[in-house]
C-alpha cells in the first residue's frame, strides 16, 4: 500500500504512461562488507531496527510504485522473507496486545507486492537488470539500487517518475562527488537542460556518461545516484553491450549506448541527503543519522553521542 498514490498529471500531460514497477538488483557479492555479508545479504543489515531493503521499498512505495522486482542470487532468498506476513509472531503480538510492534511487524507486506527472480552469475549491474525483462516488459521502469536510499523528506523518485514520463527518455539522478572519488561512481558529463523540463527541480541533460573514470579522465565530478528511470529498450541495448569496468556489464555503459543511439538522458542533481549503506564508513554515517533523526530514541541517541564525541573514550577533545 503507497502512502502517495501515482501523479496522474504527467502521463495527461505527454499522453506517456508513468513507470509503476521498480526493480531492485540485489544479488551482489557485497564483498566491500565481508565477512558480515558472509551469511547475511546486505540488503538485510539493520540501520537501527530495520534492515536497509525496507527504506528503499518504502521510497518506492512513496513515489506511488507498488510493484517491485527483487533481483537475488544464492544465499540471498531471507530477502524476500522480510516482506512476507509471519501470522505466528503476529498472533503472540496480538495476545499481548503490543500493537506498536504489530504493526511495524506487518508493515513490510504492506508496502508493496515483492516479485523475485534469479541472476544465476554475477556478471555487472546491467547484467542484473536484463533478468527484469519479463517482468517489466517494454514499459518504463525505475531502479532502485539495493544499498543506498534518500532521506524520505526529501523524495527523489517523484520528480524523476514524471521527468521520464515527460520525455520518454532515460532519467538519472547526480550528487557531487569530490574528485578523487570518480573511480567509485558513473560520471556525467552535461549541459543545461530544455527549459520546459527545469521546473521539476535541477534538472541538466547528460552529453556523455563513463563507468568509474580516474580523476584525470572524469568528465565532471557529477557521479550517478543508484536511482534510474528506464524506457524498456534499456533491455536490448544491454544484449549489445561488451563487458567494461571491471570486465562487467555495465548499466552506464548500456545508457550510454542509447544515448549516442539518439534517447535524451536527463538528470536531477539530487541536494537532499543520499546515506550509502555499502560500505562500513557510509553504514555507520546512516546508522547515526537515521538514529538522530528518530523520534522513539533520537533525544537520547543525540546526549550520549555528544557526550561519547567530547569524551577520552573516543579520542574526542578532551584527550
Ligand atoms: C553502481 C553504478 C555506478 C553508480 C553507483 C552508485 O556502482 O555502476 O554507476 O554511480 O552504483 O552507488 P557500484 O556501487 O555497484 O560499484
Amino acid at each position: 500500500m503507497s502512502e502517495h498514490s501515482a501523479n496522474p498529471s504527467a502521463a495527461a500531460a505527454t499522453g506517456r504512461p508513468r513507470a509503476v514497477k521498480a526493480v531492485i538488483p540485489a544479488a551482489g557479492l557485497a564483498t566491500r562488507f565481508l565477512p558480515a555479508t558472509k551469511a547475511v545479504p546486505k540488503e538485510l543489515l539493520p540501520v537501527v531496527d530495520r534492515p536497509v531493503l525496507q527504506y528503499i521499498v518504502e521510497e518506492a512505495a512513496q513515489a506511488g510504485i507498488s510493484d517491485v522486482l527483487l533481483i537475488t542470487g544464492r544465499g540471498k532468498t531471507s530477502m524476500v522473507d522480510h516482506f512476507d506476513r509471519r501470522p505466528d509472531l503476529e498472533a503472540r503480538l496480538e495476545e499481548k496486545g503490543d500493537e506498536k510492534t504489530l504493526a511495524a511487524v506487518r508493515r513490510p507486506s504492506e508496502l508493496a507486492e515483492i516479485y523475485t527472480c534469479r541472476q544465476p552469475e554475477q556478471l555487472g549491474l546491467g547484467h542484473a537488470v536484463g533478468y527484469a525483462e519479463s517482468h517489466v516488459g517494454d514499459q518504463p521502469f525505475a531502479v532502485l539500487l539495493g544499498d543506498e536510499f534518500v532521506n524520505l523528506s526529501e523524495p527523489l523518485l517523484p520528480a524523476m517518475l514524471e521527468l521520464q514520463a515527460r520525455t520518454g527518455g532515460v532519467v538519472l539522478a547526480f550528487f557531487e562527488v569530490d574528485p578523487a572519488d570518480t573511480k567509485r561512481y558513473g560520471i556525467a558529463s552535461v549541459e543545461p537542460a530544455e527549459s520546459e523540463l527545469t521546473d521539476i527541480g535541477e534538472v541538466v541533460k547528460v552529453t556523455g556518461m563513463v563507468e568509474k573514470p580516474k580523476p584525470e579522465d572524469a568528465p565532471s565530478n557529477l557521479a550517478v545516484l543508484g536511482r534510474y528511470v528506464l524506457p524498456g529498450k534499456i533491455f536490448d541495448a544491454i544484449r549489445r553491450t561488451q563487458p567494461g569496468s571491471g570486465g562487467e556489464i555495465q548499466l552506464t555503459d548500456a545508457m550510454e549506448l542509447l544515448r549516442t543511439e539518439g534517447t535524451p538522458v536527463h538528470a536531477i542533481v539530487y541536494r537532499g541527503t543520499r546515506y550509502d549503506t555499502g560500505m562500513p564508513l557510509g553504514y555507520l554515517q546512516t546508522v547515526v543519522q537515521i538514529a538522530a533523526e528518530r523520534e522513539d530514541l533520537g533525544a537520547e541517541f543525540r546526549k550520549w553521542l555528544a557526550e561519547f564525541v567530547n569524551s577520552d573514550a573516543s579520542g574526542g577533545p578532551n584527550t
